[in-house]
């Protein structure tokens, strides 16, 4: 396993469309995933999109345990939304490549999923609460959409300034 590099704003890549993986979940995958799961755990977060370490395919993980005793992964390849039910709810989101903005989004409360899991196996099931909201966020990074993308213009530049202006003082201080 390999801890990655994570890709911030305003990378162009992270405006890609990922596309589908074809011919099931190989070992190559898995070794692909462990790699990402690793690396979500490093930074930390609790999801990461292949896309946000710069591989174009339709790959997410996720730990929503909040516990480094009792990890609890989660592997999606391939994964749909199925159905989403009317009732939103705003949560507050952050995301491995806007490193410390956070704001609220507005996103249906559950929603059906399905997706191939670490074995290959095809799932379908109803996620809901947090579980709901990550998802959903990961899954807009596989459409080449950020959760900045969900607010107003003016506090989309303001996340991007953020992010460019910490990522100068951070070189600065590592030639110094
Ligand atoms: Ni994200």
């Amino acid at each position: 396993m390999a801890i990655r590099e994570i890709l911030t704003v305003p990378d162009p890549v992270l405006k890609q469309v990922s596309t589908p993986v074809e011919g099931g979940v190989t070992d190559e995958l898995r070794a692909l995933m462990d790699d990402m799961l690793e690396t979500m755990y490093d930074a930390p977060g609790i999801g990461l999109a292949a896309i946000q370490i710069g591989v174009p395919k339709r790959i997410i993980v996720m730990d929503l345990s909040h516990s480094e005793e009792k990890r609890a992964p989660k592997y999606f390849v391939n994964p749909e939304i199925l159905e989403t039910v009317e009732e939103t709810t705003p949560y507050e989101e952050g995301c491995l490549s806007i490193p410390d903005v956070f704001d609220e989004v507005d996103r249906p409360v559950k929603c059906l999923i399905r997706y191939l899991d670490y074995d290959g196996n095809q799932v379908e099931e109803w996620a809901e609460g947090l579980y709901a909201v990550c998802i959903q966020h990961e899954m807009d990074h596989l459409e080449g959409t950020l959760f900045i993308d969900h607010l107003s213009r003016l506090k989309r530049q303001r996340a991007v300034e953020k992010v460019k202006k910490a990522k100068r003082l951070a070189s600065k201080t590592k030639a110094a």
